[in-house]
């Protein structure tokens, strides 16, 4: 055994050993007792988007980590068009009132998340009492009539929103939503008007996934572009950032953050979690047994393994380098689920399996990953 040193470079003995021993074991506790949002409150806000029910308390244990952990919160789905207004003279701002009144409670920022998006809108939003297309202007006022509620509603109480979401396709042309086809190619420009003139001091952002491609960075960097020329208000981009264990790149990660950042905004990074689970494989034309298949396709169900925590630790400690790096261009990380419990991936893009993208295990106790993430501020 090598002779261990302390810290002065002297040779300890037996006492001396002991001492150092000791005053490791105490910086490790320090280090696991401090907070993400302790840890980078001078970086950027940690944030974690909470499922519906969450906020009620009926789970104490995800709940008081939540609080401790984070400085932020999105609304994974209780802002979306179909859950807050889910007919047209109906709201449901219960969940909602609860996610704000929790936020207050606990110090953290709400974002708003989503005023226009193709998802979790219901048909009536886009149709007239007879089931046919609204007009374009029919539609404009039925989005301003939803944003005046809407955000109307949480004034000074929630810093920005998410106006638009997932307009472009990769390729960097405008989605054919339901949106898009009715109000036309200046669908972002409207919205975010409106948005505006609801409320001028709320921030606006554009969030979408697949911004480390180029189709979506040009296009996104082109819209701000005109926003500013147009003198129309934009804080923010948001990038999505359902990542993988091996991609996207921190250099093409790396690259939008830039390039956004160029353009005078600030970079959100929304939705963080890192899938560990294989792709949607086809069952190669039935050859294996329903079980084989399930065992392919979701291997971690009893937990994952030490090899895959480390990677996953790794990819971590690489995005968040990063993040730091950049921290004077990045205002928030989001963290799509505060922990593995209650994350979307477990439901997606295959349902019912077992996936562990985040910081928090099912227990909402802290993974090998948090601490490779934490490790980082203590360098
Ligand atoms: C997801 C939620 O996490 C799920 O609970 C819901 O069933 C579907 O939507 N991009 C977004 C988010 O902007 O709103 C989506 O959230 C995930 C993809």
């Amino acid at each position: 055994m090598m002779p261990l040193k302390n810290a002065r470079g002297r040779f300890c003995g037996v006492m001396g050993l002991t001492a150092v021993l000791a005053t490791t074991v105490a910086v490790n506790a320090q280090q696991t007792s401090q907070t993400l949002r302790e840890a980078f409150a001078d970086d950027f806000l940690i944030g974690a988007a909470l499922s519906t029910r969450l906020p009620g308390g009926h789970d104490k244990v995800s709940t008081s980590m939540i609080a401790a952990q984070f400085n932020q919160v999105t609304p994974e789905n209780c802002m979306k068009f179909g859950q807050i207004h889910p007919q047209p003279d109906r709201y449901n701002f219960t969940p909602a009132d609860q996610l704000v009144a929790f936020a207050e409670k606990n110090k953290m920022t709400v974002v708003g998340h989503v005023l226009v998006w193709h998802n979790q809108t219901p048909d009536w939003v886009f149709e007239n009492a007879q089931g046919k297309n609204l007009t374009r202007d029919e539609l404009i006022a039925r989005m301003r009539k939803h944003m005046e509620a809407v955000l109307g509603r949480y004034k000074g109480r929630i810093k920005g929103w998410d106006v638009v979401n997932e307009a472009f396709n990769g390729n960097g042309t405008m989605r054919r939503t339901k949106w898009f086809e009715i109000i036309g190619a200046d669908l972002l420009e409207v919205a975010f008007r409106n948005a505006h003139a609801v409320d001028p001091n709320i921030e606006l952002y554009y969030n979408d996934y697949g911004m480390t491609g180029g189709g979506k960075r040009n296009a996104t960097v082109k819209l701000i572009e005109e926003f500013k020329a147009k003198g129309i208000r934009i804080d923010g981009v948001g990038m999505q950032g359902h990542w993988g264990l091996g991609g996207p790149s921190i250099d093409a990660i790396e690259q939008s953050i830039i390039t956004f950042a160029k353009t005078g905004v600030k970079v959100h990074i929304t939705e963080l979690d890192v899938d560990v689970l294989p792709g949607r494989k086809p069952n190669r034309g039935g050859d294996l047994t329903k079980e084989q298949y399930q065992k392919e396709v979701d291997p971690y169900r009893n937990g994952l393994p030490d090899d895959m925590q480390q990677r996953l630790a790794k990819r971590y400690a690489a995005l968040f380098g990063l993040f730091l790096k950049h921290k004077d261009k990045i205002a928030r990380v989001t963290f799509w689920g505060a922990s593995d419990k209650y994350s979307w991936k477990n439901n997606y893009p295959i349902r019912g399996r077992v996936n562990h993208a985040l910081l928090f295990d099912r227990e909402a106790k802290p993974k090998p990953a948090f601490h490779a993430v934490m490790r980082l501020k203590s360098k």
